[in-house]
């Protein structure tokens, strides 16, 4: 593209969506024996935002997603990728990122999901990234979203008032322009992932006492991955600007994963950095997992933390145990963001002419299936009569 060829992944769109109902820890304190002191002491959390029915990992993500492609000024038809991180989708098959992918109407783009936890977005940067500066793709939406809150075991007062649910998203567009995504570190050690599980699967059959029984929710041994975070928070926030060529005194914002408080200020302390310079909303949200770096990036960008040039590092950690780190060379200030009236207008027409175009895709193959249906005499076929679980 340039004339060394040079290709790189820029942030060109951002957006957050979180649910309306904000549950405090003093509502908490009303159903489970906690107090706000404790939770505010060990973890920094005031309050976390809770799906509410109809409600669903999905549905946040559009939300975000379409900020994110807002700003960006871009089509949702010129995508062709969608990446949701997520380790709470809306069903085991179809993936959430076919359903985000939909919503927004993006009708020529692929989409996967990506789970590995709380490290989900650092890793799906991380591939967007590396699949644009390898010429595959143009444009890719990374969308971080979790619905926390249905994995929960509500009276298991040690992981249940640490967890919030929410989206976050960004738009990662191919430039000759340098800068963007410069460099990235993922790494995994399975033989950690009973410290922090969510035991739904196939392995694990959904029943009424398994979960009542709570061994579907969330279990975590709390300690044990404390201090695996606050090591590779620091681990990988060394390895990843090393590789980027540059310095600890380089990095203007950590954005990091949002745990907990405590895990920032021991790795601030290791880094040597004040702890102004590691961001920090965990207050506001929980532990978001995925969705909790996206939605820290879109929080400092509106509190003006981040300006163009700036150098950001995004570092997460999670079940798996997994963990990631990327460093951004910030190309865009808020206020090149700002898209006239006329510009404004047009997207908006297009955006409507996407959801249209989707809406009458979908009632095309309703109306085929329904005539299918007739054509067969619609009595459900050779498989009829047979229930879940039968061959
Ligand atoms: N309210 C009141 N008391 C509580 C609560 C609560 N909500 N939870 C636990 N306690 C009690 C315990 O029962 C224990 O009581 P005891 O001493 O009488 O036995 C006491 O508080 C201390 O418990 P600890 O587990 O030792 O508390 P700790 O200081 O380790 O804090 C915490 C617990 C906050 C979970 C901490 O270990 C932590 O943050 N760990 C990291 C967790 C994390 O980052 N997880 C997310 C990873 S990302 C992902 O992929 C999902």
């Amino acid at each position: 593209m340039s004339e060394s060829g040079g290709r790189y992944a820029h942030i060109t769109g951002w957006g957050a969506h979180v649910p309306a109902r904000a549950v405090t820890n003093q509502d908490l304190s009303q159903i489970l024996p906690t107090s706000d002191a404790w939770i505010q002491e060990r973890t920094g959390i005031v309050e976390r935002h809770i799906a509410e029915e109809g409600e669903y990992t999905s549905t946040m993500a559009i939300h975000a997603g379409r900020q994110a492609l807002k700003i960006a000024n871009l089509d949702p038809s010129v995508l062709d990728l969608v990446i949701c991180a997520t380790s709470t989708p809306d069903y085991l098959m179809p993936n959430t990122a076919s359903l985000i992918q939909d919503g927004l109407g993006a009708g020529n783009a692929a989409a996967f999901d990506l789970n590995t936890a709380c490290s989900g977005f650092v890793y799906a940067v991380s591939v967007a990234a590396g699949l644009i500066k390898g010429g595959l793709y143009e444009r890719i939406l990374v969308i971080g979203a979790e619905s926390m809150s249905r994995v929960m075991n509500w009276s298991d007062r040690s992981t249940c008032v640490l967890f919030g649910d929410g989206a976050g998203a960004v738009v990662l567009e191919a430039s000759d322009r340098p800068g963007g995504v410069l460099s990235s570190k993922l790494g995994s050690d399975g033989s950690g992932g009973d410290l922090l599980m969510v035991g739904l699967g196939t392995r694990l059959p959904i029943t009424q006492d398994s979960v009542a029984r709570g061994e579907t929710a969330m279990k975590m041994n709390g300690q044990q991955v404390f201090r695996f975070a606050t090591r590779i928070m620091s681990e990988a926030t060394k390895e990843v600007t090393a590789l980027a060529g540059l310095q600890l005194a380089d990095i203007d914002l950590i954005v990091p994963h949002q745990a907990n408080t405590r895990i920032l200020e021991v790795a601030a302390k290791q880094l040597g950095f004040a702890p102004g310079r590691i961001y920090s909303n965990v207050h506001r949200y929980g532990n978001t997992s995925a969705a909790s770096i996206p939605l820290a990036l879109v929080d400092a960008l509106s509190e003006g933390r981040i300006r163009a040039g700036d150098h950001i590092v995004f570092v997460g950690f999670g079940g798996g145990l997994t963990w990631g780190a990327c460093l951004v060379e910030w190309s865009f200030g808020p206020q090149d963001r700002h898209w006239s009236a006329s510009q404004r207008a047009l997207r908006w027409i297009r955006d409507r002419l996407a959801r249209v175009k989707g809406g009458l895709h979908a009632l095309d193959r309703k109306l085929a299936a329904a005539g299918r249906g007739r054509r067969k005499g619609d009595d459900g076929g050779p498989w009829r009569g047979l229930g879940p679980g039968q061959p």
